[in-house]
């Protein structure tokens, strides 16, 4: 953990354009640098880098963002690794935070855990390569399995001895705590205290971290015999969780990004044969149906997937999932089936690494086309079952994200199956719904569940000190989600305000608390931050709330979050929305203007005008979200009293308005 003020230090140092500049050549231009975008293939250009407000931005591809996320994004690191990074390149010394007693133990037993699961690496290759029977029955296997010496050094091979203690025993001479051996699940213990080794008689492939570390182990069979499972895996710990991990990520993530695109076998041996075939972006699910972190994982390396799963029932079965799995995080999606009963690692060793490249390219299709071709088939053989086989498709064609590749599909598979375009296209459109509206509920449950324990202030209309004590009302939920209705907008609008001119100072005129009219200098953070507050309003979106509160903890404090700061915030969601407002509008509008002459105040000029019409308009919309809510029960409400309260509750909402629409000097058109 790194010490808030060593982050703060390390941000502090850097400068945006040096960091860049390592990895890109650019060219200064103005007040900005620009050079050729490292995300995308370009000649002319687009990606400006600007040192004032340190982040950059490609117009070309879109990606932007501060010094930290290019470093994430251009070395595939994580936050601390870039920190890390950084810290070195401006010399300055990591202070870790002090951790608490059991920070410290929790992090003391991780430690143990890395020692002896690569201690018992160690022991697993030097059992292969240094005793007799290591050799014959652990070496002779691999070798049998057409394995290089190379690749068997290059993934860590090993051979566990078939002996019952001779790892645990051997551990524990050389100091190791039966709590760590069993914690890593090398050693198994007894109800009666016995213990005995997990692994034996096995070959070892150890498994590791993206980063090298060894996590634990898939240890294969040896003979043919039935009886036993064929792979015996660690469980998960401390520092494995099968789920989160990818066989060979660590040994494939260069080859990954190099080539843009990564293939998914099924088992340890297909990555090893890929490799040693030369097909090195490869990587396999850790024994275990693929999961959505392990889309993540290689979604930090490539968008493109190629499935080359076995083609009998349980892989054809197994690419579908792992493809629906793939689309609903936008990845593109490809696969390749190996004639029955082949996989990469069988095709590779019949038919030698040139064969099995060969094959690979040649027989490599679009996932939703080649499920498209299966399905056209099957209808053809059992047409009655026409409805429900398209209907699968629709679903997945229903995950792709981008719009033009959808209509695409569609019309593909309208031809094939020959149905009307129109008619999939709407059955696809029902599906995007049906999934929306999941997703909705799902928002609505959290939102809800949040909002129990803190009403929203604006929903407390009793401590207006002029009006009546009215019952809470809330507006219409689900306007809250609609993405950017006018509230929305106007919130989005209020927090970009604050996230990009916090820091500056502006005149502001308020009236205290003794009923003067003051004209003072203070920083936007301030303004808005106490005129949300004395208005008693919230934020619908509970990330802008969370920003609105990160400021005012700071303004307690007598700090202010610079927008630099919000960009490098270590809560992701944060960071994303700051980095997007900042590298919003003005920019290219300015230049544009200013190149024909036309004069347009600067936005530091128009700020204190933007800033009062930024809070204006955000009252107003809850104002009126307000007044649409008291129409609303006031249609249902049969109780007479708290008619009476809701219809004035209405008239002082209404005179506000009126006075907010003139202080914008816009006409409020009667509701
Ligand atoms: N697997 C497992 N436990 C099993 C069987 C399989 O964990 N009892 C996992 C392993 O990670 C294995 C993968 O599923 O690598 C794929 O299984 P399979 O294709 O049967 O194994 P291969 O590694 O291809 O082994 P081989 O080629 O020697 O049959
Ligand atoms: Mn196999």
């Amino acid at each position: 953990m790194i010490s808030q003020e060593t982050k703060q230090r390390i941000l502090d140092a850097t400068r945006i354009e040096d960091v860049i500049g390592d990895f890109v050549s650019l060219k200064k231009r103005g007040a900005n640098h620009i050079g050729c975008c490292p995300f995308h293939n370009e000649k002319t250009p687009s990606f400006y880098v600007s040192p004032s407000k340190g982040i950059f931005k490609c117009f070309g591809c879109g990606e932007s963002g501060d010094a930290v996320s290019f470093l994430m994004k251009h070395e595939h690191y994580t936050y601390p690794e870039a920190l890390k990074w950084l810290a070195q390149k401006y010399n300055i010394t990591i202070e870790e935070e002090q951790l608490t007693e059991e920070q410290q133990q929790r992090r003391d037993m991780r430690d143990s855990l890395f020692h002896v699961s690569e201690f018992a690496e160690k022991y697993f290759v030097e059992t292969m390569m240094d005793t007799e029977i290591g050799q014959a029955v652990g070496l002779g296997y691999f070798h049998e399995r057409g394995l290089s010496d190379e690749i068997i050094k290059k993934f860590g091979l090993g051979y566990s001895p078939d002996e019952w203690r001779a790892f645990t025993d051997y551990a524990l001479k050389n100091g190791y705590s039966k709590e760590v051996l069993e914690k890593t699940g090398l050693t198994i213990f007894k109800d009666d205290g016995k213990m005995y080794d997990r692994f034996r008689g096995r070959v070892t492939f150890p498994i590791y971290s993206v980063s090298g570390r060894v996590l634990g182990f898939s240890c294969r069979i040896l003979s043919k015999e039935k009886q036993a499972a064929k792979y015996v895996n660690s469980p998960d710990s401390d520092i494995y969780n099968k789920g989160h991990i990818l066989y060979g990520l660590f040994q494939a993530k260069n080859a990954i990004s190099r080539a843009n695109k990564c293939y998914l076998v099924e088992g340890n041996l297909d990555v090893i044969s890929m490799h040693q075939s030369g097909v090195e972006n490869t990587v396999a699910p850790c024994g275990t149906s693929f999961t959505i972190d392990q889309v993540r994982l290689i979604k930090r390396y490539t968008p493109n997937v190629t499935i080359v799963f076995d083609s009998d029932a349980a892989g054809i079965n197994a690419t579908h999932k792992a493809a629906n799995l793939l689309f609903s995080e936008g990845m593109k999606v490809r696969c390749v089936l190996f004639p029955d009963g082949d996989d990469p690692d069988s095709f590779a060793q019949r038919n030698g690494s040139t064969a099995l490249q060969e094959y690979l390219a040649q027989h490599e299709e679009n996932f939703i086309l080649y499920k498209a071709r299966i399905t056209s088939e099957e209808i053809k053989r059992d047409p009655i079952r026409k409805s429900e086989l398209v209907g699968k498709i629709v679903d997945s064609i229903a995950l792709v994200p981008d719009l033009i590749e959808r209509s695409d599909y569609i019309q593909q598979c309208a031809s094939l199956f020959a149905t009307p375009e129109q008619t999939l296209a709407n059955n696809v459109a029902k599906a995007i719904a049906l999934h929306k509206q999941q997703e909705w509920k799902l928002q609505q449950q959290q939102a809800s569940g949040a909002q129990t324990d803190q009403p929203s202030a604006d929903s407390q209309p009793q401590s207006d000190a002029a009006g009546p004590v009215v019952p809470v009302v809330q507006a219409p939920r689900q306007d809250e989600f609609k993405s950017l209705n006018p509230a929305e907008a106007q919130e989005r609008n209020l927090i970009g305000v604050l996230i990009r001119f916090g820091d500056s100072n502006i005149n502001w005129t308020y009236t205290n608390i003794e009923g003067k009219e003051v004209t003072e200098l203070m920083p936007v953070a301030s303004v808005i931050v106490s005129t949300v507050l004395s208005a008693k309003l919230s934020f619908a979106n509970p990330l802008y709330q969370k920003v609105f509160d990160q400021c005012l903890e700071a303004l307690k404090q007598e700090k202010i979050i610079t927008a630099t700061q919000f960009a490098a915030s270590d809560d992701a969601e944060v960071r994303d929305l700051a980095i997007s407002l900042m590298v919003q509008p003005y920019e290219v509008s300015e230049r544009w203007l200013t190149d024909k002459g036309i004069a347009t105040p600067s936005e530091q000029q128009r700020l204190p005008s933007d800033v009062r019409d930024s809070l204006l308009h955000f009252r107003l919309k809850k104002v009126e979200s307000e007044m649409d809510a008291c129409l609303q029960q006031l249609k249902t409400e049969p109780d007479e009293d708290m008619r009476m309260a809701l219809v004035q509750r209405f008239g002082q909402l209404q005179k506000v308005k009126k006075a907010i629409g003139q202080d914008l000097r816009i006409v409020i058109t009667a509701r």
